[in-house]
């Protein structure tokens, strides 16, 4: 059996799927913008909105290094991940804990696309393609830029407010007498009282 398939096809491959995912995050972005109340934070999807579009003609540029039209691959792994991102946005969440989810959100895609470049930047230097290694280096400090500001901000703030928001003086033991907010225990952990339960 033939397998004709060489590692210059899984590059381009990758790269058709990875240009596909930032058209898909640039319309994502605009939702989670619109859909934050901290200000910094609308601020930081915003911002890292206009760099993604960089990164779509970026891509373009490295499709065109290397001769070939550029063209998209539906992401699947991108798209599942702004499924659930769309999902959170249609949760009852106080404000700042909507903002500390959306935060969450934002990272997964932001490590998504970090693995994604940091494997075609590997491939590309295997195979010395240097314009495209320099190009995939430029964006691949912006999406972890914009990781790390999204950490700050996270934990600059926004976690500790939620945090406050929603359980202003009591501690956590007293949510084994009264089931906590739904909305709340299911998301992050189980909560005390599940794991009592399924242990009996
Ligand atoms: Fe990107
Ligand atoms: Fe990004």
């Amino acid at each position: 059996m033939a397998d004709t398939g060489t590692l210059h096809d899984a590059f381009i491959d990758e790269l058709r799927d990875t240009y596909d995912a930032e058209k898909q995050l640039t319309k994502a972005l605009s939702k989670l913008a619109k859909a934050a109340s901290n200000p910094d934070l609308r601020d930081a999807f915003e911002t890292h909105l206009e760099e993604t579009q960089g990164h779509v003609a970026r891509l373009e540029q490295v499709f065109e290094s290397l001769d070939e039209r550029a063209r998209g691959k539906h992401c699947d792994g991108i798209a599942g991940i702004i499924e659930e991102g769309k999902a959170i946005m249609e949760e009852d969440f106080d404000d700042t804990t909507m903002d500390a989810c959306l935060i969450a959100a934002g990272q997964r895609a932001e490590h998504y696309e970090m693995a994604a470049y940091g494997t075609l930047i590997a491939w590309a230097e295997a195979m010395g393609h240097t314009d495209a290694v320099t190009l995939l280096q430029q964006t691949l400090d912006e999406e972890k830029a914009a990781d790390q500001k999204l950490s700050q901000l996270a934990e600059g703030g926004i976690n500790q407010e939620a945090a406050d928001a929603s359980s202003p003086d009591e501690d956590e033991d007293e949510d084994e007498e009264k089931p906590a907010a739904p909305s709340r225990a299911t998301r992050s952990r189980p909560s005390a009282s599940d794991s009592k339960r399924s242990r009996r």
